[in-house]
């Protein structure tokens, strides 16, 4: 039986504590569905199939991933793709607060699947997208944080 997992997020854009997950999530798992969602809570800069895009051009020859964007709820998608785990990261004890509510959340609509938490990297764990986009509208550089190529859309979204 094949491994396959969702990872889910904004990805508005993709940082490199997002990469991190993927890469670590690569060697758990058969197939790895990183798929867009939309968080209604979220005024989002880049369209979903930007940042599919976006994310699809980080990883161009790794056989594992598949790049996807969706609407509606999460459960459904992650059945659709017939995937067993939601993979997320976890940075700080305010995240564990959001992503437990998330994960019970999810289990009650689908008891089938299962949440699987990484740690991000210490190194990420101070990283987020809104802190990003806020650095690089203020002239600020996105080394470390997000790759080249996701710096320079950003750039360019933020200049038009
Ligand atoms: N390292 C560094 N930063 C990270 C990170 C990591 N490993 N993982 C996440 N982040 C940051 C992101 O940059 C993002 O920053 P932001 O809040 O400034 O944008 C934040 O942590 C979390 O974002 P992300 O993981 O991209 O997505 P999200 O939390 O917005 O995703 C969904 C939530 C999409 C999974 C959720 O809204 C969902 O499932 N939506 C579908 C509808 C649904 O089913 N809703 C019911 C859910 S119970």
């Amino acid at each position: 039986m094949i491994r396959r997992a969702v990872y889910p997020g904004s990805f508005d854009p993709p940082t490199e504590g997002h990469l991190n997950i993927i890469r670590r999530g690569l060697a758990l798992f058969d197939e790895l569905v990183v798929a867009v969602a939309t968080n209604t809570s979220k005024n989002t800069i880049f369209t979903p199939e930007e940042r599919a895009a976006l994310l699809k051009s980080l990883f161009p020859k790794e056989k594992k991933i598949r790049i996807d964007y969706f609407h509606g709820l999460l459960v459904d998608y992650v059945r659709e793709k017939k995937a067993s785990v939601i993979l997320r990261g976890i940075r700080t004890m305010s995240d564990y607060e959001y992503e437990f509510q998330m994960a019970l959340a999810n289990k009650s609509m689908a008891p089938e699947l299962e949440t699987v938490f990484m740690m991000t990297e210490g190194r990420y764990s101070h990283i987020s997208s809104s802190i990003i986009k806020e650095i690089m509208r203020f002239g600020g550089k996105g080394k470390d944080m997000i790759p080249p190529l996701v710096e320079t859309a950003l750039r360019k979204k933020l200049n038009s």
